[in-house]
């Protein structure tokens, strides 16, 4: 198989498996704890069925929404993955590329291997900003004031990672911060030939660019990794933080992780222009609700004019049509570009990009719905008895422990 022959995301990440290392890809595909929201982001939408309706016209299909400000092709879009860099060396570069060639939103990580500086000229339409509050006033402000600078149209706050999150996969790989290529990690890589040399050609551990302008001159990778490491998570961060950000940065504002709609009418009465729905793919609380089933109550604590993103679990063009019934404007995904990316660059994030814009215009003409926008809840039919096979891909065997010293590294999981 490869990227052309990938005929689904899971394909994609069946690829992505295959390129990378066990310890880059358990750190994409893991969740926190025993997994179990990763599995109900997924069972949430099996709970759908889409009733189609027929004799409708449907040889001309558009699923642009507005967004922010703007009218992008189609409904999807990519979620800020810090750390890309040890997928694909250009691993955010190639996202911006990827998200202005399908015209679909970009959301840059602060906690990218990509400058803000360097990224968002790539796609200034396309590439938004999303940063997490640290324990640092002065470099709260500076971030927006440096995104302020490269005309980044869309600030977008983190706001669910109070504290790291126990992610066990990255635990018993000995996934560190710095990431450090132990002897265990360069054994089990060497059956990854193409990703060791590419990590090696381009000089190792990558660099986390936005926070090297914060650490001592000529600080390495591990020193400024190490720095941002006591910068995040920042559990003191409150509504006061975001009020600040909000008072700096006079253009569109989304807040990225709220789950309860009084936090969400607490967002909006400060200003927040958009909600991007989300659990942060099951990375954080393990007993979170799956996003798609609290996206009624947000919209109803919102109203019609704020715009919600859903994220998390998002994998086929029919989510986003179930999303949309249920209130979401658009929808984005962390895991599938990232797939894609690690298997071929940019060429594997526009994969990803293509293959659920054309499920997504299939299924609008499957069910005789022409316009993305005009989907509303009469597309819905429960599906119950779905819920139960609906967890998808298939479990990954868990492999046994590296080693048991690896249990007690310190691990970077603000990502
Ligand atoms: C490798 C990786 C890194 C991530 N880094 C960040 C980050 O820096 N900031 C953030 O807000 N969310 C981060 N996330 C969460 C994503 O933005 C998004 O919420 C999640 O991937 C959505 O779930 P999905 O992967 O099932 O689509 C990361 C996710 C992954 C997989």
């Amino acid at each position: 198989m490869n990227l052309r022959s990938a005929v689904n995301l899971h394909d994609l990440r069946a690829l992505a498996r295959r390129r990378l290392p066990r310890i880059a890809f358990d750190f994409i595909d893991g969740g926190a704890d025993d997994e179990a929201c990763l599995q109900r982001n997924r069972e949430a939408f099996a709970r759908y069925c889409l009733l189609p309706r027929y004799l409708r016209d449907v040889t001309r299909r558009d699923q642009s929404v507005m967004l922010l400000g703007r009218r992008f092709r189609s409904p999807i879009g990519i979620s800020p993955t810090g750390l890309a860099g040890l997928f694909h060396p250009d691993a955010d570069r190639a996202l911006a590329a990827a998200a202005r060639e399908a015209d679909v939103p970009f959301l840059l990580s602060s906690a990218a291997n990509g400058a803000l500086e360097e990224v968002v000229p790539i796609a200034p339409e396309h590439v938004w900003f999303q940063m997490y509050c640290t324990s640092r006033e002065d470099i709260n402000a500076d971030l927006v004031q440096r995104a302020l600078k490269t005309e980044t149209r869309v600030l977008v706050v983190s706001v669910d990672v109070p504290v790291n999150s126990n992610r066990e996969r990255n635990r018993r790989n000995g996934f560190s911060r710095p990431f450090r290529m132990t002897a265990g990690v360069a054994f089990e890589a060497l059956g990854h030939p193409l990703w060791v040399l590419r990590y090696l050609r381009s000089g190792g551990i990558p660099m986390m660019k936005n926070w090297a302008p914060y650490a001592n001159a000529g600080a390495g990778a591990d020193a400024v990794a190490d720095l941002y490491g006591t910068l995040t998570p920042a559990p003191m961060v409150t509504w006061e933080h975001l009020r600040r950000i909000r008072d700096a940065w006079p253009r569109k504002l989304a807040v990225k992780g709220l789950l309860h709609a009084d936090d969400a009418r607490q967002a909006v009465a400060l200003g927040a222009d958009a909600l991007v729905v989300s659990n942060h793919g099951g990375r954080q609380l393990d007993a979170a609700p799956a996003p798609l089933d609290v996206l009624p109550a947000m919209r109803a604590a919102v109203g019609e004019h704020v715009e919600l993103i859903l994220d998390s679990g998002v994998r086929r063009g029919s989510d986003l049509v179930i999303a949309r019934c249920l209130g979401a404007n658009s929808a984005i995904f962390g895991r599938p570009t990232l797939y894609g990316v690690a298997a071929g660059g940019q060429a594997g994030a526009a994969r990803a990009l293509e293959i659920v814009r054309k499920e997504i215009d299939m299924v609008l003409a499957q069910i005789g719905c022409a316009r993305f926008e005009d989907l509303d809840a009469g597309y819905l039919w429960p599906a119950p008895e779905r819920a139960a096979a609906a967890a998808r891909p298939p479990a990954i065997a868990r492999r046994p422990a590296a080693d048991a010293a690896a249990t007690t590294t310190t691990t970077t999981e603000t990502t």
